[in-house]
Order: C-alpha cells, then structure tokens, then sequence
C-alpha cells in the first residue's frame, strides 16, 4: 500500500520537476510536460486531452501558410529504420490537419507509408511502380487516405522492388518520377506539399525522388553511428545537384527518436546541429512507444493519439517547415 501512495507522490514529484528536456523521455501516457501555452495548472491528464482538442479541432490551430508554389520534398537517409516513413507520413499528416493539402510518393517497395496512410497497396492497385514506368497516370494510382481528406498517397506495392532494375535500361530513367509527377500529370487536385518517402538505399528509386524534388528532408536517429553513411547521402545528392537538378538542396533535417534520458542524445544533437545548422529543425520528435503504435492501426499518430507527444512533436515540425518554406518564398531564396 505504502508503495502504491509513493509511487504516485513520485509521479505528481515528477510532473511538478521542471527539468524540461530530461522529462521530455517519459511515455507519452505519463507525460508530465506541460505543452506551451498550457496553463501550468492542468493536470497530465488535462493537457492531454487540451492537445488531443487542439487536433482534433483544426479551427483551434492556426491554419498554416500555403506556399506560393508546391514543394517537393525527398525524405531520404540510405541508413535503415531511422524514422524516414515515419517522419514522411506524420509530417504530411501534421500539414493536412492544420489545412494544406499533402500528396504522400511512396516509394520504397515496403510499402510502409501506405500500411501508416491507410491506402491499400496489394499488389494489382496502381502504384508508383506503375506512375514510374508510365503505365498509368499518378492521377489515376492517387488515393485519399481514410482519416483527412487532404491527405492522398500514390502507394507502393511490392511489383515496387524489382524497378530498381527494370528502370536501369529505360529513357530517362532518374527523370521518371519527376515527369510523372508534373503538375499536368497530377490532376485537378491542387497540391500544397508532395513528400516522398525513399528505400533505404542510393539506387535508382531514391535518384529518382532526389530528381523529382526541390528540397530533401534528411531525419537522422539520435542514436550511436546517427551521421554513419550521410556523407555519402550528401555526395549523392550534389552529385543529383551537379548533372540532373540544380535545384536541390538539403532544406531541412530532423532529428527523430529523442530520448532525453540518454547523454547519447543530446551529444548526437549537438553534433548534427553542428554540421547542419539552420537547416536542423528546433522539433525534435521523441522517442514514443505511440508514434511506433500507430502504423499498426492503420493511422498516423495524430490520428491515432492526437494528444500524445509524438503527435504534438510531429505537428509542431510541421509548423516550422511550413513556416520556413513561406519565409524562404518571401525572401525570395526558393
Ligand atoms: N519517434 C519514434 N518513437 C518510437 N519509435 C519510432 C519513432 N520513429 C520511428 N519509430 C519506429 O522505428 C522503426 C523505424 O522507423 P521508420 O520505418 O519510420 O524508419 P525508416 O527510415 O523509414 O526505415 P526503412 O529504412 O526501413 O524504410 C519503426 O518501427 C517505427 O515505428
Ligand atoms: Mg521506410
């Protein structure tokens, strides 16, 4: 009995510790952090629910800026499991809930943006494997993903895996995803943002959205060996820069998988910080057992807990992506 009472004196301790990025590391469903602009006298439980009504209710949110043009935007790191689908589909998501209009490019045979949008992608659905080879229009595979209708995905099937090689003989062949996705090609639907999510390699597939976007959004695992591999990413990329899109640049970085209760973290942090500069996001998306929960149902996370700080982390990336993209216009630096 006595343990039960300390340990909710210790959590209610916890709540009221305002260590900031260190608590940031609590699952979401003990998430004692109170979310800016929140009275510091609501309880966890209260926050919650006032985040979950400020998703849920996108009038409560300030709607976002449309840009002046539609950015494209590669989510690419040849690196493995390091949150780029993840980041692909809750970004898209965090941008259709406070009012644009997102094309989700699934392009890694996975499949695993689709499985998070909801979209069926067995194999006969128009794909991008099809939209890649010309066989279909990208109008005709779009599909709207069942929880926004801002939200589409043009999905992958598995017929996705063996382009890699049937592009290698083709005309054009890093040029593919960049004619099929022509403004023309896309249909009536008027696109703010197209973000495409790669495979976790350099092949023909990742050159073909490297060629077809303007910005690439690289996310990089606060992890051990986090920038293993993206120097190479980046040489590819000036290489892309060099001889088939001038255009390119890496816009925007994201660090995802925070965990504040690791030094390992904050040092990996730094350390991208130190060598992306501006371009690294200030969101950091934490590591929550809810944004890993959430493709399982179907659903991106702020559609599956829109008061969990996975869901708030990814809307509030969002917001500065956005915000940056219509500074950047208005600049003129697009
Ligand atoms: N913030 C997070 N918190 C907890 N788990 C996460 C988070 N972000 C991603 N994950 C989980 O980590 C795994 C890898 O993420 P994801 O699939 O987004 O990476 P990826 O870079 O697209 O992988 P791949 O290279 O295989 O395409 C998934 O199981 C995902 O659910
Ligand atoms: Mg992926």
């Amino acid at each position: 009995m006595s343990g039960g009472s300390e340990s909710a004196v210790s959590r209610e301790t916890e709540a009221q510790r305002p260590t900031g990025a260190e608590s940031e590391s609590v699952e979401d469903e003990f998430s004692p952090i109170p979310y800016e602009g929140l009275s510091p006298l609501d309880t966890p439980i209260g926050a919650a629910a006032h985040r979950a009504s400020q998703v849920l209710h996108p009038s409560s949110v300030n709607a976002l800026p449309k840009p002046a043009r539609r950015r494209v935007i590669t989510i690419a790191n040849q690196k493995g499991g390091v949150g780029k689908t993840t980041s692909t589909v809750n970004l898209a998501s965090a941008l259709a809930v406070q009012g644009l209009t997102v094309l989700v490019v699934d392009l890694d045979p996975q499949g695993n943006a689709s499985t998070a949008l909801g979209v069926p992608h067995h194999s006969g659905v128009p794909s991008s494997y099809e939209v890649l080879l010309g066989e279909v229009k990208a109008a005709e595979a779009i599909q709207q993903s069942p929880h926004s209708e801002r939200l589409f995905c043009i999905p992958a099937t598995i017929d996705l895996a063996g382009a890699e090689i049937e592009l290698v003989s083709m005309v054009a062949r890093e040029n593919r995803l960049k004619n099929a996705l022509s403004p023309a090609a896309l249909g009536d639907e008027d696109f703010d943002y197209v973000i495409i999510d790669c495979p976790p390699s350099l092949g023909l597939l990742t050159v073909n959205a490297l060629v077809a976007a303007k910005e690439v959004l690289i996310p990089i695992q606060c992890e051990y060996y986090a920038l293993e591999g993206v120097g190479q990413l980046l040489r590819n990329i000036e290489l892309v820069q060099s001889h088939l899109n001038p255009e390119l640049h890496v816009s925007t970085v994201l660090l995802t998988m925070y965990d504040a209760r690791t030094k390992l973290a904050d040092q990996v942090a730094e350390e991208v910080r130190a060598h992306f500069g501006s371009a690294v996001l200030r969101s950091v998306i934490p590591r929550s057992v809810k944004v890993s929960e959430a493709p399982g149902y179907g659903m991106t996370v702020l559609d599956y807990d829109p008061g969990s700080r996975g869901a708030m982390s990814y809307l509030d990336a969002g917001r500065e992506l956005a915000a940056r993209g219509y500074r950047n216009e208005k600049q003129g630096n697009e």
